[in-house]
């Protein structure tokens, strides 16, 4: 029985995962801020607060010895959605830089001996066509530059995580109804999670590095 790990696990795209993979017969591993409120109940859960160093550090302690076949890097914040220039909010931006690049980063330095230790040896990261310099895009300072950001650095683990036979995939999940995407978003979460599923099953040292939509399309840096 394989074992993913995905954070955000309590809504939105990370509840969606948790409840496929765990119909699929994973072991489920569900990273949330509040276990006992998340309402999750068809797999394990997990403290996690992902900006949180110290308990990125706990959780990796009491994880030691288990093999984690996907370690999926999904949690994420979108601070500035609807803000102009001068509105934003810069302590707001810090924010999101360590929730969705720093803390990406750091679990997968703190996980990657469990993931080494898997069959699968797969790290996925939901990033976002927003984080795409190529298509010129205008606003939202700080969740594409943080979604960009993400792209590189996952992009220089790529090459750290390789020698330890684990390959990365940096995902845009679609525009999908959730309390981020909102209620005017064009997919809702199973067809999103449908479609990154059955691409990360595909997914190996072949693939490595992959920045692809969820219908697996790549997208351009
Ligand atoms: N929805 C879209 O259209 C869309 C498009 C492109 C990319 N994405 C990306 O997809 C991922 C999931 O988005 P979503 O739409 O499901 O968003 P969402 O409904 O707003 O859910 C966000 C999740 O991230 C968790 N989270 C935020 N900060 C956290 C922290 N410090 N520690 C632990 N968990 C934290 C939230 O937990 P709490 O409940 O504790 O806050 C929640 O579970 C994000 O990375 C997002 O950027 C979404």
């Amino acid at each position: 029985m394989p074992t993913l790990l995905v954070t955000g696990a309590n809504r939105g795209i990370g509840r969606e995962i948790v409840r496929q993979y765990a119909a699929d017969g994973w072991r489920v591993i569900a990273a949330c801020r509040e276990p006992a409120a998340s309402g999750v109940d068809e797999a394990e859960t997990v403290e996690l607060d992902v900006a949180d160093a110290e308990s990125v550090a706990v959780l990796a302690e009491s994880l030691e010895g288990v093999a984690i076949d996907l370690l999926w890097n999904n949690a994420g914040i979108y601070p500035d959605k609807g803000l102009a220039l001068d509105a934003l909010d810069y302590e707001d931006w810090l924010e999101a830089m360590a929730v969705n690049v720093l803390a990406p980063i750091r679990l997968a330095a703190a996980l990657k001996e469990n993931v080494a230790a898997s069959e699968k040896k797969l790290m996925a990261f939901t990033s976002s066509q927003m984080g795409s310099i190529a298509r010129d895009s205008q606003g939202a300072y700080v969740y594409r530059s943080s979604k960009a950001a993400l792209n590189m650095a996952v992009n220089c683990l790529k090459h750290d995580v390789r020698p330890l036979g684990i390959a990365t995939c940096l995902l845009h999940p679609g525009w999908v109804r959730t309390d981020m995407g909102g209620g005017a978003a064009e997919i809702d979460v199973d067809e999103s999670v449908a479609g990154m599923k059955q691409l990360l099953d595909g997914m190996t040292l072949e693939t490595t590095g992959a920045y692809v939509d969820y219908r697996g399309a790549p997208l351009d840096w």
